[in-house]
């Protein structure tokens, strides 16, 4: 076990040294401007920190942003600023932020690029991988201890260790083992210490709090099992098949079965994929560690974190980050409602999607495939359906996916598989260089990168990602 030969001790020593460093300069502060990222881990993170703020009586503005450019930058100098923390979001802008000359904190987890920034917390400066070993919102976390530390009130803000979990499995960080790993698993212990979290070994399908059991079946899409994801009477026989009643006063979820039913359930659905030739590692992706936020109510998103992160991603993605945020700060009322209204728009964006990728079928290169979707997917999801179409594609592959920015440009995402990245697959590196190459912008993570670059450079783009994943795959 990790945990007995290596609990990342010194690694959280470091991070929360420099986190206590950063706290003593923000606690000083009347006010400061927080500038976060639109996705479920910007928004828990921004969501951890406005809550630390609060209550060390610091005054906030915060700003999301879809990727922190010179034009986010002029944005917030334009606000004159005595502060600004950057959460989930400035590790890979060092030098333009000094350039603007702005009192900063980074509280991030993206590759760093450059140096400069002394209060800077991220994963990758004590050699941790932030894909997979702290998020944003877990850097952000750190952070927010270390200001109830620094306020003679140590352990004060362990509750929001909650908050961390959701945006480290927003950011699909126990994707590559079942499980939170290296420091994520600290944030955990130290929820599970706080009773705000709890974990267990469970179904890792979306909608375990949420939907009748045949609908979850029927949604699953990662992992994808052949002859039960997207067929609802499949989903109805099968469960029938294994002895299981459908509804009791209402359609009953996967939390209204006993233990004995949901053990039915999955060993039944593990014989399912054996049969239909999913691989061991595609098995395990059935069944691995979930994560419980204990404060919220049974039967809603907020309690399970994944469909927690999936609300939030809903409400970012589409230009209502306040809403979000308000979730997080704790708004049950009308915040939620809203936020749960556009949860519904967003499935059903997801589902139109992938339909079209379906549709209009994904065109290969010698190392990449990739897909175009012009101004028919948003440029926020595509990244989310690039990830979703690998039920579907070449896994061997990594998927780059356009779309139609708002400013003109291109976007682009990028999606890896875990097998790939074991491979040698780093898109982080690949687009950074690749867009840097034809005038634009990218970064990101090793399995999951993005960037924007200029309209008419497509082509050339495309040809310097294959050649640049092709030698990271065969070097
Ligand atoms: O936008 P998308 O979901 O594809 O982004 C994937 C990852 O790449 C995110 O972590 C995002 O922060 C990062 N990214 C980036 N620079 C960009 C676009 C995306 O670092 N220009
Ligand atoms: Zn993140």
């Amino acid at each position: 076990m990790e945990t007995e030969n290596h609990g990342f001790g010194e690694e959280l020593a470091t991070l929360s040294r420099i986190s206590e460093r950063a706290a003593e300069l923000i606690r000083h502060q009347k006010e400061v401007v927080v500038a976060s990222h639109v996705d479920a881990d910007g928004l828990t993170s921004a969501g951890i920190i406005s809550a630390a703020l609060d209550r060390a009586n610091v005054e906030r503005e915060t700003l999301f942003f879809k990727q922190l450019d010179l034009s986010a930058l002029e944005t917030i100098a334009d606000l004159g600023p005595d502060l600004v923390i950057f959460t989930d979001l400035g590790s890979g802008m060092q030098s333009e932020i000094l350039e603007m000359d702005l009192l900063a904190v980074v509280a991030d987890h993206h590759r760093p690029q450059g140096s400069g920034i002394d209060h800077h917390i991220n994963p990758h400066l004590v050699g941790l991988d932030g894909a997979t070993h702290l998020s944003g919102s877990g850097s952000t976390f750190l952070l927010a201890r270390a200001l109830a530390k620094a306020a003679g009130r140590a352990g004060k803000n362990d509750d929001l260790s909650g908050l961390a979990i959701v945006g480290a499995v927003g950011d699909l960080q126990d994707m590559a083992s079942g499980k939170l790993l290296g420091l994520n698993r600290r944030v955990l212990e130290i929820g599970v210490e706080a009773e705000v979290l709890s974990f267990a070994r469970d179904l890792k399908l979306f909608g375990k709090q949420t939907r009748p059991v045949f609908k979850m079946l029927e949604f699953s899409s990662d992992p994808y099992i052949p002859g039960l994801s997207g067929d609802e009477d499949a989903c109805i026989a099968f469960l029938k098949e294994q002895g299981i009643r459908l509804r009791g006063e209402r359609w009953r979820r996967w939390i209204d079965m006993n233990a004995e039913e949901k053990a039915k359930i999955a060993s039944g659905l593990v014989r399912r994929g054996l049969r239909a030739g999913l691989s061991n590692a595609q098995l395990e992706r059935v069944v691995g560690e979930v994560y419980n936020l204990l404060t919220e109510q049974e039967g809603t998103e907020l309690r399970d974190a994944s469909e927690y992160s999936t609300l939030l991603n809903a409400t970012a993605r589409y230009g209502h980050s306040g809403v979000g945020l308000s979730v997080c700060l704790g708004d049950r009322g009308r915040a939620l409602d809203e936020a749960r209204r556009l949860l519904n728009e967003h499935r059903q964006n997801l589902v139109n999607g992938l339909k079209l990728v379906k549709d209009e079928g994904i065109v290969p290169l010698t190392y990449l495939q990739y897909f175009d979707a012009g101004d028919r997917i948003l440029e926020t999801i595509v990244g989310i359906v690039a990830g979703m179409s690998f039920q579907t594609a070449d896994r061997r592959k990594p998927i780059l996916a356009f779309a139609w920015s708002e400013d003109g440009r291109l976007k682009v995402s990028a999606r890896g598989t875990q097998d790939l990245v074991r491979s040698g697959l780093n898109l982080a590196e690949a687009i950074s260089k690749a867009a840097e190459k034809v005038g634009g912008v990218g970064g990101g993570h090793n399995v999951a990168a993005g960037a924007t670059i200029p309209l008419e450079a497509k082509d050339e783009f495309l040809e310097e990602m294959d050649a640049l994943v092709g030698l990271q795959l065969r070097s």
